[in-house]
């Protein structure tokens, strides 16, 4: 029997030596120490023993097992601390790896004009109204007074979607829309996307923005225009800002005119910027065609007003000295962030 405890504990010593998990520790206590354990098997079987080995046997026995148990507490607490080592080595955070930076976005400059130039009108009391961009035909150009065969239809090189469905070459058919669908007096405008079949340059886009003005009143003239526009391109441009009319044609005003502003890199004198003009042309615009209003189911007798329409990438590569427009649509980051 005492050879059986030594062998006991050599055995135990040297599974301890080679266990690599806490798991494997509980084993080997549950093989020597458990229930059904090697050593507790010696224990009870003590009884079979004579008088004089009982006490001897057991002694040494009861010393075994405290020696395996400090053996087993040990080497658990080694590896514990073994095995937390390792988990944390695992887990380090390396702080001097460079962190992931977060640029926060800001709107696009197409967004900061179209929103400028709404904040401006809203100032002087219009509000926004809206269409969609698949237009009919009837709002695009009938009732804007351009008939089917008109030469007016092919300077706009129209997108279409079938004899009746285009994609709107202009926002003035919201002007309709609003005509429509509201009694004087009317304030609006309306920003949004068009669409002209035009090749992509430094100039033309197939797909652009608008914002157009209408307003509908008793007695409105030619100066409420021309006052507006300059309160416009003066919030807009700088306060120096002067406009300039030139007259023009379009089909839905009467009289129509183009409209620049003065330079306002030499403020007029000419410049490079200006191709030495002086001015550059910011948009088009006029007195409502009495025609339109009637077809608009407006009493052009009672009432009168003036419309104007402009490029919002026009007015962003004047305002923010752009050279090429398809700058704005690449969205090159080191281009946008510039603004
Ligand atoms: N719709 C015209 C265009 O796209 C601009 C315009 C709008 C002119 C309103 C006059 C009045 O060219």
């Amino acid at each position: 029997m005492r050879e059986e405890l030594y062998k006991i504990k050599e055995n135990v010593i040297k599974m301890l030596s080679e266990a690599k998990s806490l798991q494997e520790l509980e084993d080997i206590r549950l093989k020597i120490l458990g229930k059904k354990g090697e050593l507790t098997r010696i224990l009870r079987g003590m009884g079979a023993l004579s008088a004089e080995e009982r006490p001897i046997i057991g002694q040494l026995a009861n010393q075994i097992r405290s020696e395996i148990e400090g053996n087993l507490f040990a080497i658990e607490r080694k590896l514990s601390a073994w095995l937390l080592e390792m988990k944390m080595k695992e887990e380090v955070i390396d702080v001097t790896l460079p962190g992931k930076r977060r640029y926060p976005g800001h709107k696009h400059p197409i967004s900061l004009v179209a929103d400028r130039v709404c904040e401006v009108f809203i100032g002087m009391g219009y509000s926004i109204a809206e269409g969609p961009d698949i237009e009919f035909d009837k709002y695009n150009f009938e009732l804007l007074n351009i008939p089917k065969g008109h030469p007016a239809r092919d300077a706009q090189d129209t997108f279409y979607i079938n004899e009746d469905v285009v994609l709107r070459t202009h926002t003035s058919p919201v002007q309709a829309r609003v005509m429509l669908s509201q009694k004087p007096p009317i304030r609006v405008i309306c920003p949004g996307r068009v669409y002209r079949a035009d090749a992509v340059d430094a100039t033309h886009s197939p797909v652009f923005h608008q914002i157009e003005g209408l307003v509908v009143d008793k007695g409105v003239t030619m100066g409420d225009l021309i006052g507006a526009l300059q309160t416009f391109a003066s919030l807009t441009f700088g306060p120096k800002t002067r406009i300039r009319l030139r007259p023009h044609h379009f089909q839905f005003t009467e009289p129509s005119a183009e409209v620049d502003v003065s330079c306002w890199e030499c403020d007029g004198e000419g410049c490079r910027l200006c191709k030495h003009e002086g001015f550059v042309e910011i948009l088009g615009a006029g007195m409502v065609n009495p025609k339109v209003l009637e077809m608009c189911g407006i009493d052009s007798n009672v009432y009168s007003g003036f419309a104007f329409g402009m490029g919002i990438e026009r007015v962003a590569i004047c305002k923010y000295g752009i050279d090429d427009m398809r700058l704005l649509f690449e969205n090159d980051i080191r281009f946008l962030e510039q603004f």
